[in-house]
């Protein structure tokens, strides 16, 4: 999957721009403040319909506008060009796929899968496991069409379950139990059988970057396996009363990334924790396109304030040959290091919200 061009209109200082990107890297300079993030921003909230640096989008579209929009038009192999696009005001938002309009997140999701390195992107190991939650299941998402549908299932079960708790009205709660089962089993054994898979892509991108040897994931499923997850609703269920919503389920899932039996997290560097999730984000795209021969789009934002001079290298090294489409920003040109082995690349210099190919 390739953007062969881009069109941004009104996200942050960015008024009207279009841009033909490599296939395979594009690098992005500019001052602080030109609106090199904002192009970042643009492209990931054309495959997600959020933006990854503002929890609403009213920060996001420009001060004298009232909605933005950001299209592109796609290439996967040699199949026909497909135009996406989405148009986001204060409180909706349109997306259009091939002229046909739809309001599935999802849809956008299968059609430019994207992942992305930011300047907060370790608290995908370091915060909570609602992040690490999205992560998983956004491979997992790729990985299996059937994790969608039992995801949804799922949620719509919790959250009427939830309801009858909050009401104290118990009388259909068995219902909802059984489905809640039912697909928060599903949904659990597909991120176990993706971990499975993933695990090994991980471990092998990770050598790139560290000598850790003795590295594994560990998937939490959000209830204790040694019961079965009816017996758990049934015995927490004055709990969960007591509290109005369900504690047990998939919906607490998280994984755990262990270097010698250790959680990474509580011992190892800043650095590394940064270097690790690159390994992570890394590999999710490693893994779909092993699996689905599709090739998606990375986005790093502050290159330079990721990566030390080593590390940039050889990150570069590795994404000219991954096959993705890359999208890289830095204040300077010498952050991207030495460009002479990089076979195809283009340079763009961003100022003031205008973009030109230098
Ligand atoms: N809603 C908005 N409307 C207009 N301009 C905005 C809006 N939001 C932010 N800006 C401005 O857009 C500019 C570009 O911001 P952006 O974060 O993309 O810069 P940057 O090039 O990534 O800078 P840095 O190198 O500091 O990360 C900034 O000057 C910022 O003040
Ligand atoms: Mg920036």
């Amino acid at each position: 999957m390739t953007l062969v061009k881009l069109d941004i209109h009104a996200v942050r200082n960015i008024q009207q721009e279009t841009i033909i990107p490599d296939p395979t890297i594009n690098l992005f300079y500019g001052e602080n403040g030109s609106g090199k993030s904002a192009i970042i921003e643009a492209i990931f909230i054309l495959g997600r319909a959020k933006s990854f640096r503002s929890a609403t989008i009213r920060p996001v579209i420009n001060f004298i506008h009232d909605k933005l929009i950001v299209s592109a038009q796609i290439v996967q192999h040699t199949d026909p060009i497909i135009q996406i696009g989405i148009q986001l005001d204060y409180k909706n938002f349109i997306c259009r796929i091939n002229q046909k309009t739809t309001q599935k997140r999802s849809d956008l999701a299968y059609a430019l899968p994207l992942q992305i390195i930011h300047p907060k992107s370790y608290e995908l190991l370091d915060a909570g496991p609602q992040q690490r939650r999205e992560f998983l299941d956004w491979g997992v998402f790729n990985y299996n069409k059937a994790f969608l549908p039992a995801w949804r299932n799922f949620k719509k079960a919790l959250i009427q379950r939830n309801v009858l708790l909050k009401s104290k009205q118990l009388q259909h709660i068995n219902v909802w139990d059984k489905e809640l089962v039912y697909y928060g089993t599903i949904v659990n054994s597909l991120r176990q059988n993706y971990l499975l898979k993933f695990t090994p892509v991980f471990i092998d991108i990770v050598k790139q970057f560290f000598n850790f040897t003795d590295i594994d994931i560990t998937l939490s499923s959000g209830w204790d396996t040694s019961l079965q997850f009816q017996q758990i609703l049934i015995n927490d269920l004055s709990k969960d009363l007591n509290y109005g919503f369900t504690h047990s389920g998939p919906h607490r899932g998280d994984f755990n990334l262990l270097i010698s039996n250790r959680v990474a997290r509580n011992f190892v560097s800043r650095g590394q924790l940064k270097l690790l999730v690159l390994s992570l984000k890394l590999a999710q795209m490693r893994l779909l396109y092993n699996e689905s021969n599709i090739s998606g789009c990375f986005l790093i934002d502050d290159f330079a304030a990721e990566l030390d001079v080593y590390n940039r290298a050889k990150l570069l090294q590795y994404l000219s040959t991954m096959g993705c489409q890359v999208f890289i920003t830095a204040t300077e040109i010498s952050q991207f290091g030495d460009l002479t082995n990089i076979e195809k690349y283009k340079m763009f210099h961003v100022e003031h919200g205008k973009i030109k190919q230098a």
